[in-house]
């Protein structure tokens, strides 16, 4: 039986590539590239060292506005669902790529799959936030990631084909936590094991505000530690349209996005870190380092909960005051057991 999985952002390649190792094993995967992330780092070296397999169609859209980067992917996914006629469609999160299959397949009456169902942050300005509303309700399957999901989706009255499987960025953890090992990331930074925070920022919530992006950094520059910001594109290009020299704040060390076995390495070993990103949030509660969410609300409130993870928003003294401050998770598995895909996939088979 045909799957067409449809992918196209950073986390998005790292979820696949549990998910795909397992799919193969029973379905025939097609795997639809559209183009969203393009840079080298934000792309092809997850397909090559996580071993994912190449795309059978690259679909090339790029950046663009929220309206004309989902309608191009939405016309070129259409086209792609005609010619293959696959039994699902498979999609992942919350991004535009995701609406855009989802949307696709529906459509076509094709049953779309949905990896990292549930999840709300209740803020409807995110784009996330839509992006996942609009991918739920047209799901056939939905695979949630912890029970939140699944009750934030039977108050929605979504309950038909509704599993809790587990975090496949879990599953993701723990296939490379071991090979992460062998990065030499800290050595070609000089960085030493506990020697540093770690920063990761790329959220539209920040990073359209000039006036938040500074309040971050008039508190890391309070901070009496190296932070190591590998730097999201997107985050890089405000800062420079903003007129904002990240060189004025002296303890960053701003590097390129790394891949995923350097990043793994560089959370391990880090002190605290400070981010936006979802699934930096889950990876540090993963590893039990201590996290510092630079936003209002969060979808993984299990890791606030078992107290991995403090939300401080953009306000300079709470992230001072939660860097400050000592804290470890009371790890509770609340993530699955490490195989998510082969449950998902058994659902499937069924
Ligand atoms: C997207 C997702 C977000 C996810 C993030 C993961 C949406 C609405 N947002 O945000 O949910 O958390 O990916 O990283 O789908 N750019 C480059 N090179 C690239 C990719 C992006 O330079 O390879 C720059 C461009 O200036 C672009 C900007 O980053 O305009 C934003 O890229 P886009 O994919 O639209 O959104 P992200 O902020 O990456
Ligand atoms: N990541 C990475 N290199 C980096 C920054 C992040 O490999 O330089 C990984 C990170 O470990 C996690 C995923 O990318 O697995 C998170 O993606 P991102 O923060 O872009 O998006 P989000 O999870 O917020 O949607």
């Amino acid at each position: 039986m045909k799957v067409v999985t449809i992918i196209g952002a950073r986390p998005q390649f790292i979820k696949a590539a549990p998910v795909s190792r397992e799919l193969r094993k029973s379905f025939d995967e097609i795997i639809v590239h559209t183009g969203q992330h393009y840079d080298k780092n934000m792309s092809d070296i997850f397909f090559d060292e996580l071993n994912i397999p190449k795309p059978d169609y690259h679909l090339n859209v790029g950046s663009s506005s929220h309206g004309k980067q989902t309608g191009e992917m939405l016309a070129a996914i259409e086209e792609v669902l005609v010619k293959e006629e696959p039994a699902y469609v498979l999609v992942y999160g919350d991004t535009n790529s995701t609406l855009a299959g989802a949307l696709a397949a529906s459509k076509m009456h094709i049953p779309v799959i949905h990896i990292e169902a549930g999840l709300r942050s209740f803020n409807k300005k995110m784009p996330e936030e839509v992006n996942r509303i609009m991918t739920d309700h047209v799901s056939e399957y939905l695979f949630c990631p912890t029970d939140t999901a699944i009750q934030n989706l039977k108050n929605e009255n979504v309950t038909h084909n509704v599993f809790n499987v587990g975090d496949v960025m879990y599953d993701a953890v723990m296939y490379n936590q071991k090979l992460a090992t062998d990065s030499k990331i800290l050595e070609q930074h000089s960085l030493e094991s506990k020697g540093y925070h770690l920063v990761t920022l790329h959220r539209a919530e920040n990073t359209d505000f000039p006036e938040k992006m500074q309040n971050i950094l008039d508190a890391f520059k309070q901070i009496d530690k190296t932070l190591v910001w590998p730097i999201h594109p997107r985050t890089k290009h405000k800062l420079e349209g903003y007129g904002i020299n990240l060189e004025d704040v002296p303890n960053l060390k701003v590097i390129e996005p790394v891949g995923y076995l350097d990043m793994l390495r560089l959370e391990s070993e880090a002190e605290k870190i400070l981010t936006d990103s979802g699934g930096v949030q889950k990876e540090a509660y993963f590893l039990q380092i201590p996290c510092v969410t630079l936003r209002e609300e969060t979808e993984w409130i299990e890791t606030v909960q078992n107290k991995g993870n403090i939300l401080v928003g953009s306000d300079t003294k709470k992230i001072l005051e939660a860097v400050n401050s000592e804290y470890t998770s009371a790890y509770e598995p609340a993530f699955g057991d490490g195989d998510s895909a082969k449950h998902l996939v058994d659902h499937l088979k069924k």
